[in-house]
């Protein structure tokens, strides 16, 4: 995730140097979290960790229906080879092998077209743009705000 940061710095609302003071703790709990809270996926190619995503789940009893999309990186060098997309569906399918939550939403900085046709490609839809969103170097950028309905029901479990 540092490398992320840093390598695609527009794409993400926080900076390397902020990731970089967490203590380890942060990662672990964002790998496995032990109150359940997220999780956390990779893509390897051999040993070597070339992608990741990861959900965060919204614990508050009127909003344990989301989850949050974040963190979704490949490497460069294994971009365009289905990495991201395997990344997604499989963040998915966990999700809707949970029978409480019924959709995912996230952010996607305004441009950044790799990784909005990404997530149209798996069925997330566009719903507004938050306006100068982020600071990056080269001004304000929007985010623009996607979701996915995982199975429609009037109330959740
Ligand atoms: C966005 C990102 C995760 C895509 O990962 P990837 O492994 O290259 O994506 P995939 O090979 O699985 O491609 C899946 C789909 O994404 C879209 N896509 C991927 N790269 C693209 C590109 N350069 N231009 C346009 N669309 C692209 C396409 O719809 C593609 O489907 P297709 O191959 O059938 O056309 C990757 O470019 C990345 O890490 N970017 C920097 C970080 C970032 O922007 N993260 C998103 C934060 S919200």
């Amino acid at each position: 995730m540092l490398e992320a940061y840093e390598l695609a710095a527009d794409a993400f609302t926080s900076t390397a140097e902020e990731r970089a003071a967490e203590p380890e703790a942060f990662w672990v709990k964002r790998i496995a979290d032990p109150s359940g809270l997220s999780a956390a996926f990779g893509a390897f190619e051999g040993q070597e960790l070339i992608g990741t995503v990861a959900l965060e789940f919204a614990a508050k009893p009127k909003t344990k229906h989301k989850a949050l999309v974040i963190g979704m990186y490949v490497t460069p060098g294994a971009r365009s080879t289905g990495a991201g997309r395997a990344l997604l569906v499989a963040a998915i399918e966990h999700s809707r092998a949970i029978d409480s939550l019924l959709l995912l939403t996230l952010t996607v900085t305004e441009g950044n077209a790799p990784a909005v046709n990404l997530y149209r490609s798996v069925g997330f839809q566009q719903y507004g743009i938050e306006p100068m969103a982020i600071l990056t170097p080269s001004g304000f950028k929007g985010k623009v705000l996607m979701w996915l309905q995982l199975r429609r029901r009037a109330t959740a479990a």
